[in-house]
């Protein structure tokens, strides 16, 4: 047996004479009932605990992984508690300079479970602590059966996205109504299997909710091939999002290009003639007080004929520059090909209660996800694209409150780019409507999956309203910190494992689950996999041939815009 008499571990409370009479030489021992070490100091949320070297090679040899790993960072002990058990994370170590092959390490509880009488296994885990150990409890290692315990399912609906980490068959389940119920972020270093891992979480969440109602805002064009079969995939071929549906902001955001003092004064031309344009509708007839952000159809000729109109108004002293900038700039937009998925004329009917029934899924039709696949939108419009969507699934929420409410998920991919962080905001709608959708959406039923690689860049105060995190490898320290600020206390043993994570691997801590935990992700079968495949250089430079064709398309395709 390892020196342990340097720790006194022979009168530790909490010894039975098995514990520490066991011989190492025995043949097969269980190691797991044998102590590794003692708690030597607790305070509210974790303790000091003093580990034996030794002990923890022996346990290396176990054939059960969760032993194999005790006392490892980021892994899982317990302690003993009167006839209970206090399971703790490892969070970090260091030698202990006055025992020979001591190591003294911080844990973090996670919660406690009763000690079965016969078999001393444990059962009924429950998260938080009740009864803390004293000094001189023994730690033992936790294994695969303790782990099932801890990470059973309390019986809420669940999803299962994959292992929990290091057994090899216990599954890691998520709570759906407790993920959606306060928004959840899925962070990680570029390459790590975030977008993998999205697809996997929504086609769970489809799995257990054909009916539900998701929107994804997709940059890059990758979701519409992990959909193929359960989203309602739009991109500007078929999207046809109806210009007179953006308010004002909006309008200003697509319409203006002027800055400083004068931009003030074109949007104050702007709302003046837009709300004469709405006015002009004829469904404006039936409303009391139209405003300019009221989301009724006009005409483009209309706010082309009201502007000139006014233009023609202004006395000779008066510049008409500020009207020809909104006109031409109007033109512009009705003539590019590239906006007619916002400016066809065929946009100006009221399609409004279709679009909304088309991008919401409501009903769904067996495709309870909508893949907007904005990687064909111009960039400069972008953003604005973006916040239209995301307002109107806010503003929906509210305006059908007080009916039946339809909750609505909605995804963002790339979120740093729309709700960047200070140092990057550029006072944008996007940023805004995002930040009060993570504010106030639960409340409506609006919940908000953010994606991104930069958790840095977020705006402050983003990350804190998800109730959810769940983090891939980070490989930035900055990054890190961010996420370590937003994470729960108790998390923190598993946290330190945040940079050393394989791909596909996560820790998921908060609302969604009953513990943190870490997990490696389920495969993704190939057809239900976003198309971020990592090319392969080797084999795709020996593709020769045919490169004139090649060309020949990708000019075609790049003047006509896809069309
Ligand atoms: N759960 C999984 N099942 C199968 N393959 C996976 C899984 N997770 C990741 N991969 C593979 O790993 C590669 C990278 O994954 P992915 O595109 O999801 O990374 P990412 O973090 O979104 O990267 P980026 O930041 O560049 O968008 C892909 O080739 C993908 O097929
Ligand atoms: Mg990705």
């Amino acid at each position: 047996m390892a020196d342990m008499s340097s720790h006194n571990f022979a009168t530790a409370q909490a010894a039975k004479p098995q514990d520490l009479a066991a011989s190492p030489s025995a043949p097969a021992v269980d190691q797991s009932v044998r102590p590794i070490g003692i708690v030597l100091e607790i305070n509210g949320a974790g303790s000091q605990v003093a580990i034996d070297l030794q002990r923890l090679t022996e346990c290396a040899k176990s054939s059960d992984p969760a032993v194999a790993l005790a006392g490892q960072v980021g892994n899982q002990i317990k302690i003993q508690v009167g006839d209970g058990w206090l399971l703790a994370t490892m969070r970090s170590q260091k030698k202990d300079a006055n025992t020979p092959g001591g190591v003294l390490a911080v844990v973090d509880f996670l919660g406690e479970g009763a000690e079965e009488r016969l078999t001393g296994k444990l059962h009924s885990f429950q998260r938080g602590v009740t009864r803390y150990p004293m000094p001189g409890a023994l730690v033992f290692p936790a294994t695969t059966a303790d782990l099932r315990q801890i990470y059973a399912s309390d019986g809420r609906n669940l999803i299962q996205i994959g292992k929990v980490f290091p057994t090899n068959d216990i599954r890691a389940g998520v709570y759906v109504d407790a993920l959606l119920g306060k928004h959840f972020a899925l962070l990680g270093s570029t390459g790590t299997g975030k977008s993998t891992a999205a697809a996997l979480i929504l086609h769970r969440i489809g799995e257990a909710a054909p009916q539900g109602h998701t929107i994804m805002i997709d940059p890059h064009g990758e979701y519409s091939a992990a959909f193929r079969e359960t989203g309602m995939i739009l991109d500007v071929s078929n999207l046809q999002m109806p210009y007179w549906l953006m308010n004002f902001e909006e309008h200003c955001e697509m319409i203006l290009t002027s800055s400083g003092p004068n931009r003030q004064e074109d949007a104050e031309i702007l709302a003046k003639c837009l709300q004469q344009a709405r006015m002009k509708s004829r469904m404006a007839e039936g409303f009391g007080k139209v405003t300019v952000d009221t989301p009724i159809p006009y005409l483009m000729n209309d706010l082309t004929t009201i502007l000139q109109n006014e233009m023609g108004k202004l006395d000779k002293s008066t510049t008409t520059a500020p009207y020809v900038r909104i006109r031409s700039k109007l033109d512009e937009l009705k003539g590019d090909p590239r906006y007619q998925f916002m400016f066809s004329g065929m946009l100006v009917g009221d399609t409004m209660a279709e679009f909304i029934a088309k991008i919401f899924r409501l009903p769904s039709r067996g495709r309870p996800i909508s893949i907007i696949d904005v990687s064909a939108v111009p960039s400069e419009v972008t953003s604005t694209v973006v916040a239209m969507l995301s307002r109107l699934v806010f503003d929906f929420a509210i305006w059908s409150r007080e009916d039946h409410m339809r909750p609505i998920l909605l995804v963002c991919e790339e979120a740093h780019r729309y709700v960047p962080n200070e140092k990057n905001a550029d006072g944008s709608s996007v940023g805004k409507i995002l930040s009060r959708i993570a504010k106030e959406g639960r409340k409506y039923g609006v919940s908000l999956g953010l994606i991104t690689q930069r958790p840095s860049d977020l705006a402050e105060g983003v990350l804190s309203q998800c109730g959810t995190i769940i983090s891939m490898r980070l490989n930035n320290e900055r990054d890190q910190a961010f996420v370590k600020a937003a994470m729960p206390e108790g998390a923190r043993g598993f946290l330190e494992s945040i940079p050393a994570l394989r791909n596909r691997e996560c820790i998921i801590c908060g609302e969604g689950v009953s513990v943190p935990m870490r997990v490696s992700f389920d495969d993704l079968e190939d057809f239900k996999r976003p198309a971020s495949a990592d090319p392969s250089f080797v084999e795709l430079w020996n593709e020769v041939g045919g490169e004139e064709e090649l060309i020949h398309r990708t000019v075609q395709r790049w003047r006509a815009n896809g069309r």
